[in-house]
């Protein structure tokens, strides 16, 4: 069995645990399936980023999209970073992590009137704008409220991130930002309008990215597009980078974040801008982990299944991008390895978590760990088949916290009601 293991999900005598607790102990307290994350993982990612640019002007904003648990975000924030917010969901929920709006950024590749408005009264530090409509509409709404946008514009480099086509967005077919081939005469449009502040330029060419060439290729032609922007008296501040590092779910060869700095510093410094980053799955994906429990095993003529508790509604990552996610029993006992495949109880045959895997023999009502379920995973979870949403549990050294209990049927039909 290829199993995962690190500085904060580690066998012990053959059990898992996550730091200093056992993750049977948590399955048993809190129930099957449910989240787990490690905080001491969340806060040296963190670290080991800043650390590697602590010698350039720089702010790092988490993309609270791969994992917005008001704790997750709010444990970022007080470790020093600014919160990137996707909608006006991810803004209230900044807003319930105590995080300030002048240490967030709005983002998104479409804002709607009510998004744009909240950014405004909210005084939010940057808004993100991704077309030339969207700068007008608000130019619009800022001078309907008297107020004056801080602005960057998303430039879209049209360089190929190499990563899946679902998550890659810096391709000039991608729907993200404006054409780098437009950008000269849109800055200069934009920088006419009355009541935007242009301040910035901005990228994120894709996820799970696993080289750094995408970022040095695309960042050169940010930074020429800022020194040709000087020439014309359009002075920005700073160049947003975006996220996009990979990390290890398998045999990835990833790259460090040193090795990251390493490599953009010596372009990025080309200009005086600040620069910006919004890793998410970096800071979060290796800190948690999905924890299930089998409920059958079955041998079908062509395959043997293991049917657990945890289903694509709970992590949909292997049903919509194939994604890996390393699977593993939270007890070492049998060493002898079966293929399976790992599925759910959801009525969908795209609903598995692993397909043609390798593991160590299960039993019915064995507990196991899918791995790298820290980013991407509670954020995506639904409700189809009337599941509920699982629970969510913050480890940290010897102890651990529910962090958000499991969804409840009530929960779920509070908004409907009986009209006939
Ligand atoms: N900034 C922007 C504008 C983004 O759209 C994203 C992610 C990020 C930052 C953070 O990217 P990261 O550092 O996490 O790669 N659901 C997919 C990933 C979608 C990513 C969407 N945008 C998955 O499960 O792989």
């Amino acid at each position: 069995m290829n199993y995962f293991e690190s500085n904060y999900f580690t066998y012990k005598n053959s059990d898992l645990f996550c730091e200093n607790v056992n993750l049977e102990e948590i399955a048993q307290n809190v129930g099957t399936p449910v989240f787990v994350y490690s905080k001491k993982f969340f806060t040296d990612q963190f670290k080991a980023f800043e650390n590697a640019f602590k010698n350039i002007n720089h702010k790092i904003f988490y993309a609270s999209k791969a994992n917005y648990n008001i704790n997750v975000i709010r444990l970022f924030n007080q470790l020093g970073a600014g919160i990137d917010v996707n909608s006006a969901g991810e803004f209230y929920r900044a807003i319930k992590a105590g995080v300030l709006p002048k240490d967030m950024i709005m983002t998104g590749v479409g804002k709607t009137d009510e998004e744009i408005k909240l950014s405004l009264e909210n005084n939010v530090s940057l808004i993100k704008a991704e077309s030339i409509q969207e700068i007008h509409q608000i130019n619009l709404l800022a001078k309907e409220m008297d107020k004056i946008a801080p602005l960057a514009i998303r430039v879209n480099p049209n360089v190929d991130a190499a990563t899946h086509p679902y998550i890659s967005t810096g391709l000039a077919e991608n729907k993200f930002g404006i054409d780098e081939t437009l950008a000269m005469q849109i800055f200069t449009e934009a920088n006419k309008l009355t009541n935007i502040k242009l301040l910035g330029i901005d990228m994120h060419i894709g996820s799970q990215i696993t080289k750094i060439q995408p970022f040095v290729d695309a960042i050169s032609k940010l930074v020429s597009i800022v020194e040709k922007l000087k020439e014309v008296n359009i002075n920005l501040t700073h160049i947003d980078v975006g996220g996009g590092l990979g990390v290890k779910y398998n045999d990835e060869k990833t790259f460090t974040v040193d090795e990251f700095a390493k490599a953009i510093i010596p372009v990025l410094s080309k200009t005086k801008c600040e620069i910006f980053f919004e890793p998410g799955r970096f800071l979060t994906a290796n800190g948690g982990a999905l924890i299930s429990k089998v409920l059958y095993t079955k041998e079908n003529l062509a395959k043997n299944f293991l049917v657990v508790d945890a289903a694509m509604t709970d992590l949909l990552r292997p049903s919509i991008y194939g994604a890996y996610h390393h699977i593993q029993p939270l007890k070492l006992k049998d060493p002898k390895d079966i293929i399976v495949d790992v599925v759910g109880p959801v009525c969908e045959s795209g609903d598995f978590l692993a397909k043609n895997r390798n593991i160590s023999a299960c039993e019915k009502n064995d507990l196991i760990a899918v791995m790298s379920a820290g980013a991407y995973g509670m954020v995506m979870a639904s409700n189809y088949n009337a599941r509920r949403k699982p629970a969510e549990v913050l480890v940290d050294g010897d102890t651990f916290r529910i962090i958000r209990e499991r969804e409840t049927f009530e929960q779920q039909i509070q908004n409907e009601k009986i009209v006939i």
